[in-house]
């Protein structure tokens, strides 16, 4: 067996959770930032043993072992160095090349390349910010002052000003003794076709990007105005010691105020960050320009349970929240979201808001997938069933990503709800890879067509069979006007009849006022149905109700709209000009009708988890 590689021990030591780890051993409360517990090395009866993180490290106060993730298994197991790298390795799926003495000098090579890569790093950071607060970054200073970001908040994120002119890193660089070839591999300095070298940044305002553990390993660059031509972001390019999306910009400032809140803020912009530090939420961070990457979400699971995505309120803000549920999902977190008007960033939302407002929307930030699934599903609700059915694919992408079992038996029955689609056969859909999913939606198509009722009509039925209390409110709000079977709007009035009559229902008594044939059959169903319904208790009972509703005014608008239309073409609006502009306006009516019902329908169903 030959050396480990240094880059392997790097590697299991950045991809092992030393929580996760320990706790399997001992079992630990969260204290501030940090866990503790009693020491598995020596006898206590007060918790003296501490585990950290976010630095990876274990420590006991009490007998004063300590160290990382390697040692403490070392030591609990009895396992030597090589096996313990070796094992943990494995479980990260990191594979050990054997190590030649060639392997282990490159390997040198690059710490030392490392060393002097953070050296150029630190020095470039230490000029741009002499810059910005220097006679040459007046014009950056004024910028950052319009855009409210005041001193303590510019130097807290290390922000810096490269100033205008084409070597002026170069130049300061090398009288520290960096040559232009060194820049270049760095990321700062570009070659030109002339064997020369030129700075990459120039009159932008610089900010630093930091690692956890505090060392700059790169820069992003904004323009200082909109107008100035060129990209409003330069960004360091990815070098072998940065790659861009294993940082999260903000990260080292933000980690503390994570552990204390025990949350985190994701924005998409480097200065939605340092505005929203600047207004006391010190718990954001931005993944630089991408949506969060499986190796980001970990980085942030190490101070943080929960996650909220507060992204652009355009569309392409709302496409990369859908792309961070998969990161967050498999990294185990509770990931909830913030949206914001079409126009609006958190910047914006906090400098027109305050910070409270913002604050009010984090606590009342709804589940991702929960609106994910809101999202896809609100076009469709009440359409017909192979509307419904187009629904599906986008679900079950959402679905998939679900890992946790019972949050995702509670999505699909919510999905079946909401589609009015028999949970069993939904869930049959789901749990099928995407290319076996034709028969499953066959059956699914089949059902959908074969109630008799309407699947909301259906629901109104069973929800008001459970719960007949509600039966007065349905009617004097008219709601039976909207039932499209007679029938049903028929026996509901018996049914709230033989309620007040007998101060509840008697199911035999209410079968027998009922003649065989037509409903019978759907009350026995919609009966058996409330019985499995009694699993969900009154608090689902209200939402299934409510989502029913809204489905029937859905519905009803639907066919008003379609019966206007046909009117409106068997209108001559010529001769008959009175009449087609009333059928308009009535169209006109239904539509805004119809609006309403899709703002409205976003609230009531987003489940809490
Ligand atoms: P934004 O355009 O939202 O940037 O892009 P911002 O930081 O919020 O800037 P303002 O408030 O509009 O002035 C979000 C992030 O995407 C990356 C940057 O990291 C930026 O912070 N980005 C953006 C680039 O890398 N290049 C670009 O050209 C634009
Ligand atoms: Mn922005």
């Amino acid at each position: 067996m030959g050396l480990i590689p240094q880059s392997v021990i790097e590697d299991v030591l950045a991809r092992t959770d030393i929580l996760q780890t320990v706790q399997q051993y001992v079992s630990l409360k969260r204290a501030g930032n940090n866990y503790k517990g009693l020491c598995p090395f020596h006898d206590e009866n007060s918790p003296s043993f501490f585990v950290h993180p976010g630095m990876g490290i274990y420590k006991c106060f009490g007998c004063s072992e300590g160290g990382n993730v390697i040692q403490f298994l070392m030591s609990i197991e009895g396992w030597n160095f090589p096996e313990t790298v070796r094992t943990l390795a494995e479980r990260a799926g990191i594979e050990i090349p054997e190590e030649s003495p060639q392997q282990a000098e490159a390997a040198r090579k690059r710490r030392e390349g490392k060393k002097i890569y953070l050296s150029i790093m630190e020095a470039a950071r230490d000029f741009y910010q002499e810059q910005l607060w220097g006679a040459r970054g007046e014009v950056a200073r004024r910028y950052l002052a319009e855009r409210g970001i005041d001193e303590e908040t510019a130097r807290t994120f290390g922000l810096g000003y490269a100033p205008d002119g084409w070597e002026n890193t170069i130049e300061a660089l090398g009288k520290k003794g960096f040559k232009p070839a060194w820049l270049e591999r760095a990321g700062l300095a570009i070659a030109n076709d002339r064997g020369g070298h030129y700075d990459r940044f120039r009159h932008r305002v610089v900010f630093p990007v930091v690692d956890v553990w505090g060392n700059t390993l790169a820069f992003g660059g904004r323009a200082l105005a909109s107008d100035g031509g060129g990209a409003k972001y330069i960004n360091s390019p990815e070098t072998p010691f940065y790659t861009k999306g294993e940082q999260l910009y903000g990260l080292d400032v933000a980690k503390a105020a994570m552990g204390k809140e025990e949350q985190a803020l994701v924005v998409e912009g480097n200065f939605d960050v340092i505005a929203l530090h600047g207004a006391g939420i010190g718990v954001t961070v931005a993944p630089m320009g991408t949506a969060l990457t499986e190796v980001q979400a970990r980085l942030l699971r190490r101070f943080a349970r929960r996650v909220i995505i507060a992204f652009d309120g355009d569309s392409a803000g709302e496409e990369a929240t859908l792309r961070c549920m998969g990161a967050l999902e498999s990294a185990g977190l509770e990931a909830l979201v913030v949206r914001f008007d079409e126009a609006d960033d958190p910047d914006t939302f906090v400098r027109r808001e305050g910070a409270d407002a913002l604050r009010a929307r984090m606590e009342a930030a709804q589940p991702l997938v929960a609106w994910a699934l809101d999202r896809a599903i609100k076009p469709v609700e009440g359409a017909t069933i192979e509307a419904r059915l187009g629904a599906l694919e986008a679900v079950g992408a959402i679905l998939t990503q679900v890992k946790e079992p019972a949050a995702w038996e509670h999505y699909a029955r919510e999905v079946a709800r909401r589609l009015a689609i028999e949970p069993a056969l939904l869930k049959d859909y789901l749990k099928r890879p995407p290319e076996r999913r034709d028969q499953a939606r066959q059956a699914v198509l089949k059902a959908g067509q074969g109630t008799r009722l309407p699947s909301a009509e259906y629901g109104v039925l069973a929800v008001l069979l459970d719960q007949p209390k509600w039966l007065s409110d349905f009617f004097r709000e008219e709601l039976d006007k909207l039932l499209s079977s007679q029938e049903l709007a028929d026996f509901l009035r018996v049914v709230q009849n033989h309620y007040q009559a007998h101060d509840g229902i008697n199911r035999p008594l209410l079968l027998e006022a009922t003649p065989p044939g037509g409903m019978r059959e759907t009350v026995i169903a919609a009966l058996a149905e409330v019985e499995s319904q009694r699993l969900y208790g009154p608090e689902e009972a209200l939402r299934w109700y409510r989502d029913c509703v809204r489905t029937l005014k859905k519905a009803w608008a639907v066919r008003m709209d379609e019966h206007l239309q046909r009117e409106l073409n068997n209108v001559d609006f010529r001769s008959e000009r009175e009449r087609f502009v009333q059928i308009n306006e009535q169209l006109e009516q239904v539509r805004q009708f119809r609006k309403a019902l899709d703002l409205d329908a976003s609230s009531p169903s987003s489940a809490s988890g």
